[in-house]
């Protein structure tokens, strides 16, 4: 599971199947494309789960999709748990959907996040005569549940033993039909409050789901177990000592508590950018502590064969190909291009069995992507999709696939589906390297290291972004906007031009530094907005150039707004606005800069009055050529 998934929890004396069910679709907001609930009731569970949306489920629990709905007597139970999935291991479908039980029907859990060695922990399970019925690292978590319960344990401490066994980031919610009134959930690195009534509490990934019934409200912390009874709320570690809990009043209402706090979606998912970058890059390592890449389905002979990488996607996902580019040829030396996934076919691409032409797209939808990975198919040619949504078109079509684990994307304008693009050609860019020896193994490694010191970059351009926001407020009656690049900063100039045209609906354009003598120089004048990215100091070449480029736009009138790393004073005499970056290696450089940009964009649209989640004449999957 990605970390959207939505989680409920509930004790108490309302119908558990009411509260839960309508807890989920409290959380509807964050997309999924299954749900289920169990509750437990004389000395049984019910557990119900449907593929598709809330309303498939709603028509199962209502009796009129047997079998496999829910008894009449469920729906007098009082404890229960729920979940709205978002999948990313295994496809969307009845099985794969929450909650999961154990061998007996007596243990049932649900989950969000992703835990990373469940397929040794499956095959033990296994080899102990367990039966698995899904494809998920969920059901492994019922199954320990089980055998600790059948040794006596009561549920919350069979939790605590199965959590200090699982790696990775998991909330974990269970029930257990011998104790009906107890929830117990589970909390690491994932997100779990608790909502506290008059005789009865609450679970949930967040307060949109219960904020109906309290306001009052636990946020557990790290490592940590909390069991919920009607008439109160025991918190404890892993290891089983109190915790010290931290409560609070919420004074959100419904539609701010369903964007975590923040006025727009698009704000919310600007603020996930460190967590979706760092589930992308989960369970990556292998035991041997090679890079490994599962889920790929490309063979090592296969990526051995290949002599030509096409990358083909639309808008942001194409800028994103422009970077995967400098990554490809830099570090597998395999000559790469980057193409328009609507212009691909009209133009008769050379393409052979040797050629892999590899697509991104967030939504996985996108008709002119799509249909260029059927000609590249009807080609011969393999490809390997990198997408956002688990069993979306795109994915399915490919001969292999990388999911990004940014979560659901519900602003219209691509934000962190963009970095996590990034993270995957990244990724894939090193896997090449290593299984085509292009890079000794130390030197994958040690950039693998890097890549996982990305979330806290990220983290840190965050929370020194004020600056940026005041900028874009003052620039609000302005009319144009220019974004100069050079290297990967080419294409991180043309997303912030992007950014800035869909959101604000203001002339913006990016050019690659270099090319401005050759034309678009004549468009600067007296105090024009120009946004600069400056590659990092470490290639001396591209940095100097870019410091003069900074000097004939300014001697030209321009008002230069620059982006520079830490420590970059080079560009200070020349920057009548700075904003700095954290220093990173030049190719990761996309991956702070462009933030700056999308919040740039964001708030000067926001000035503007527009509606920066939905903007006019767009649609977030692009389902027509
Ligand atoms: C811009 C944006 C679009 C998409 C493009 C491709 O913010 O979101 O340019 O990037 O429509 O969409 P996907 O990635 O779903 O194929």
């Amino acid at each position: 599971m990605a970390r959207m998934c939505g989680i409920v929890g509930y004790v108490g004396s309302q119908s558990a199947l009411n509260v839960v069910v309508e807890g989920l679709a409290r959380l509807e907001y964050r997309g999924y494309d299954s749900a289920g609930t169990a509750v437990a009731f004389d000395g049984k569970l019910s557990v119900t789960k449907r593929a598709g949306k809330l309303v498939n489920l709603r028509d199962a629990l209502a009796g009129t999709q047997p079998p496999g709905g829910a008894d009449d007597e469920a729906h007098g139970a009082h404890s229960g748990i729920g979940h709205t999935r978002w999948a990313t291991h295994g496809p969307p479908n009845d099985r794969n959907a929450h909650p999961h039980v154990d061998c007996t029907g007596a243990v049932a859990v649900v989950h969000n996040g992703i835990i990373e060695n469940f397929a040794a922990l499956r095959l033990e399970l296994e080899r102990r005569g367990h039966e698995l019925s899904s494809d998920t690292d969920t059901e492994a978590v019922a199954h320990l549940l089980e055998e600790e319960v059948a040794k006596g344990a009561g549920l919350a401490d069979a939790m605590r033993k199965v959590c200090v066994r699982l790696e990775g980031a998991f909330t974990l919610v269970a029930i257990y039909s011998g104790e009906p009134d107890l929830v117990v959930g589970a909390r690491r690195n994932s997100p779990l409050v608790v909502g506290v009534g008059d005789g009865e509490n609450f679970l949930a990934s967040d307060v949109a789901a219960f904020i109906a019934h309290t306001r009052d409200a636990i946020e557990l912390g790290q490592d940590q177990i909390v069991e919920l009874r009607p008439g109160g709320v025991t918190v404890t570690g892993f290891d089983g000592t109190p915790a010290e809990v931290k409560d609070y009043h919420v004074d959100w209402d419904v539609s701010a508590a369903e964007k975590g706090g923040h006025d727009y979606f698009m704000l919310k998912e600007i603020a996930e950018q460190p967590s979706a970058v760092a589930d992308t890059l989960l369970g990556r390592i292998g035991a041997d502590g090679r890079l490994s890449l599962d889920e790929m389905r490309l063979t090592d002979d296969e990526l051995r064969d290949i002599d030509k990488i096409i990358i083909v996607a639309c808008g942001t996902a194409y800028h994103a190909g422009m970077i995967a580019k400098y990554a490809i040829e830099h570090w597998t030396q395999l000559p790469c291009e980057i193409e328009l996934a609507s212009e691909f076919r009209y133009r008769d691409p050379i393409l052979t069995r040797s050629t892999l032409v590899i697509a991104i797209s967030q939504s996985g939808e996108t008709m002119d992507t799509l249909m260029a990975v059927r000609h590249a198919r009807e080609q011969r040619a393999s490809v390997l999709g990198i997408c956002n949504v688990n069993g979306s078109t795109i994915p399915r079509e490919c001969d292999g696939v990388l999911y990004t684990h940014a979560g659901p994307e519900i602003a219209v304008a691509s934000t962190k589906a963009f970095l996590t693009q990034l993270i995957a050609v990244y990724l894939i860019a090193l896997y090449l390297a290593q299984v085509r020896g292009t890079k000794w193994g130390d030197e994958v490694f040690a950039m693998i290291q890097l890549l996982g010191t990305m979330p806290q970059k990220v983290e840190q351009v965050l929370e020194t972004i004020e600056p940026v926001r005041e900028l874009a407020r003052s620039l609000a009656g302005e009319r144009c906007v220019l974004f100069l690049g050079r290297h990967v900063g080419f294409p991180v100039a043309l997303e912030g031009a992007l950014k800035l045209k869909e959101l604000a609906y203001m002339h913006a354009e990016g050019f690659a530094a270099g090319e401005l003598k050759h034309g678009p120089i004549a468009l600067i004048e007296e105090g024009l907005p120009v946004v600069v990215i400056v590659p990092s100091r470490a290639r001396p070449i591209l940095h100097d150039k870019i410091v003069s480029n900074i000097q004939e736009i300014r001697a030209r009138g321009a008002r230069t707004i620059v982006i520079a790393e830490d420590g970059d004073e080079a560009v200070a005499p020349y920057a009548d606005t700075l904003i700095r970056v954290p220093a990173v290696p030049t190719l990761l450089q996309p991956l702070v800069a462009t933030v700056p940009l999308q919040v740039f964009a964001c708030e000067l649209a926001t000035a503007k009055g527009h509606d920066v989640d939905q903007p006019r004449n767009l649609a977030k999957s692009v389902t027509v050529e």
